[in-house]
């Protein structure tokens, strides 16, 4: 069985992180994200995962090179020469998607993280027998996604909108999708959307369906959906496999620590904290709801919290980080700085306050 995942958008809302590498390849609980995918891909049977990608196409090779053996599952990457869009890239990828063609085969947005019910989905598609699965979600807040409007019972959807101005549902697209090799038959090679296009036309056939995911989901592609869902994603550790969470004294909640990474004394870190490879975390340093990137250095009685903390970097001493900040690679904020919800871009050195969110370039 064969998976796409579609990689190729540019990531602007998870800026300035994105300015490093690619989405997808950003960490996320101290792997790479799409990496969460691919595992779970292979777990239900995959054997395939076609990466398809737009642009830094050298960064995604050398994450190939990487850890396609580690992996044991074969991983293409499938390139394209002007951004296709999310439909696009299918009909780039036809002829391998073929080699299988009475198999369906998944396509993931390369942003999600949740429980991936995967071999539920494939039953679920089994079952209806229509030509295309996708997963959803409920969540309170709709308009930012695609959401369709289904028969409960079946689960056959008879309209999809993406991101509708107006309410119309609140059961949204969630990124995950099972499709019979058919669907090819209406993708041409030109920038296509799936679910401004493809998805509305299949729903008029009466041949999209949709199955209902109540656990865990997220879309983190913008620094506030990232950190509700490592907050999320580490409550499902809890309960699947603590053994992989810190304990001890100076810990709250639920944290996430490589083991690599250095803890000074007198810390207090939780919740919701994930900790990298290499990360020094001198003595005195409070953390909470935060993603600390692998190489960084938190000095002495620094305090991070609700925020993310680029590859590299260095938080000084006493210095305060809050409020939904993001920091770029490697960018040194010196000792007792107060940063308020800012983005700072790559390599930046921080010398000066910043008390209300703003770009720092
Ligand atoms: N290869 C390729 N080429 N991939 C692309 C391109 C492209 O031109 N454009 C976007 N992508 C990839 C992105 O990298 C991402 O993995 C996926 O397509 C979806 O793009 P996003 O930019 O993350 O879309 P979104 O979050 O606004 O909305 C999508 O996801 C929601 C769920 O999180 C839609 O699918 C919504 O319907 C859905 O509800
Ligand atoms: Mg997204």
């Amino acid at each position: 069985m064969k998976a796409l995942i579609l990689v190729g958008g540019f990531g602007t809302r998870l800026r300035p992180l994105t300015l490093s590498m690619p989405k997808p390849l950003v960490d996320f609980a101290n792997k790479p994200m799409v990496l969460h995918q691919i595992e779970a891909l292979k777990a239900v049977g995959v054997t395939e995962v076609i990466l398809a990608i737009n642009y830094q196409p050298q960064v995604m090779l050398s994450f190939l090179e990487e850890f396609e053996p580690k992996l044991g599952i074969k991983i293409t990457c499938s390139q394209e020469n002007e951004p296709l869009g999310t439909a696009g890239p299918l009909a780039l990828a036809k002829e391998k998607l073929l080699e299988e063609p009475d198999k369906p085969f998944f396509v993931l947005n390369s942003d999600i993280i949740c429980e991936y019910p995967l071999s539920e989905m494939l039953d679920f598609h089994k079952v209806h027998g229509g030509e295309a699965s996708i997963m959803v979600t409920q969540v309170a807040e709709p308009s930012k996604y695609g959401v369709v409007i289904m028969d409960e019972e079946s689960g056959q959807i008879n309209k999809f909108v993406e991101k509708p101005p107006v309410f119309v549902g609140n059961k949204i697209n969630a990124g995950i999708y099972l499709l019979n090799t058919s669907v090819l038959d209406h993708i041409s090679l030109k920038p296509t959307s799936l679910e401004r296009q493809v998805f509305p036309s299949i729903a008029d056939k009466g041949q999209l369906y949709a199955m209902v995911h109540t656990g865990f989901w997220m879309d983190v592609g913008q620094p506030k959906d990232y950190l509700a869902g490592l907050g999320l994603y580490l409550d499902y550790v809890r309960s699947n496999s603590p053994s992989e969470l810190a304990v001890g004294r100076n810990i709250i909640g639920n944290v996430l620590v490589d083991g690599t990474a250095k803890i000074g004394e007198g810390c207090l870190i939780g919740p919701d904290v994930v900790i990298g490879p290499g990360c020094m975390i001198e003595s005195g340093v409070r953390l909470s709801s935060c993603t600390i990137m692998k190489g960084v250095r938190v000095k002495r009685s620094a305090h991070v919290s609700e925020s993310i903390i680029g590859w590299h970097s260095t938080i000084g001493e006493s210095a305060q980080v809050s409020s939904m900040a993001v920091l770029g690679e490697d960018v040194h904020v010196n000792d007792t700085m107060f940063l308020n919800g800012v983005m700072v871009l790559p390599h930046k050195e921080i010398k000066t306050h910043f008390l209300k969110p703003e770009i720092v370039m």
